[in-house]
């Protein structure tokens, strides 16, 4: 059992990725993590896999563009446990396209996800922390599509976070409550599923013959891709790790931003 024993954290998007790789890092440390996702049985997956890890997990099952849902997951995390210590807000979605063309029920999507969900996440842990005094932290994934010179719509809904999760910053220095802004830069998981041609591309120019089922590459697969590209693609524990250090931190300190880049540029697709 690690070092974080007695605290309580929640990890929105933790049926899969990033957001599975994070409970896992902070299930071994010893803190009691709540799962939140749409898809019932990869969040067993994910509780099966924390405890096997030696920690303690609930699911959550949630659409959480039902913002009540979200305020509910909270509550239920401080109902079972007393406390919040961390919330992630993880849960994210992408699609690409080009803005003449966009698809106002995809764009609608993403401001849901990755920006009002993620507000009224942090907007009830801080109220959830204040309650039981906890020195916290919020942590909000971000992307390093926010850096591109045309980041589209899924990286206008990023940059919006990265504000909101600022202003957050700001607001909370007298709070015992520090807010982390996490950028990931290319990492091996799913969230390209609704452009499946991503990942099969990268596959293809490492070498790697991959097929999705139902839209999905399985963990095995993108592991396998991964650890192909070397350091021209992250694995989801890379952010998983950059998260435990920045939680773990003297709560005296800000680490408000930690960028989580591969070394290399992911190849060309073919
Ligand atoms: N992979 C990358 O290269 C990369 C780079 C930069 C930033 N990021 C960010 O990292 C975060 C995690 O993404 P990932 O790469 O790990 O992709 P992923 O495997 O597709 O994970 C996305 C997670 O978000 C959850 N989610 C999506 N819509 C939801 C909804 N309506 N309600 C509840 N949960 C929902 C999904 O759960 P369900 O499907 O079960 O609902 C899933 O667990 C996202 O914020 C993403 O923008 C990823």
């Amino acid at each position: 059992m690690g070092t974080s024993t007695g605290r309580t954290a929640i990890v929105t998007g933790a049926s899969s990725g990033i957001g599975r790789a994070i409970a896992l890092r902070l299930g071994a440390a010893g803190i009691q993590v709540f799962v939140a996702g749409r898809r019932a049985a990869a969040l067993a997956d994910t509780v099966a896999a924390v405890v096997a890890g030696g920690g303690t997990a609930t699911a959550v099952a949630a659409d959480l563009r039902d913002l009540s849902a979200i305020e509910r997951l909270v509550d239920r995390a401080t109902a079972d446990t007393g406390r919040l210590d961390v919330m992630v807000n993880n849960a994210g979605v992408s699609y690409r396209g080009t803005l003449a063309d966009g698809d106002l029920d995809q764009w609608r999507e993403m401001l849901e996800i990755n920006v009002l969900a993620m507000a009224v996440g942090s907007r009830a842990a801080v109220r959830a922390m204040r309650a039981c005094g906890a020195e916290g932290h919020i942590v909000n994934i971000s992307s390093s599509a926010t850096r591109l010179e045309s980041p589209g719509f899924y990286g206008a809904t990023k940059t919006a976070a990265d504000a909101i999760t600022a202003s957050l910053r700001r607001e909370l220095e007298n709070d015992t409550i520090r807010v982390v802004n996490i950028v990931p830069g290319a990492t091996a998981t799913n969230l390209a599923r609704h452009h499946p041609e991503v990942v099969l591309g990268l596959a293809t120019a490492v070498g790697q013959d991959i097929e999705p089922t139902d839209g999905l590459f399985t963990d095995r697969a993108l592991e396998q891709v991964a650890n192909a590209a070397g350091p021209a693609l992250a694995h989801p524990d890379d952010v998983a790790r950059a998260v435990l250090f920045a939680i773990t931190q003297p709560i005296q300190l800000n680490i408000s931003e930690i960028t989580v880049q591969p070394a290399r540029r992911p190849p060309a697709r073919s």
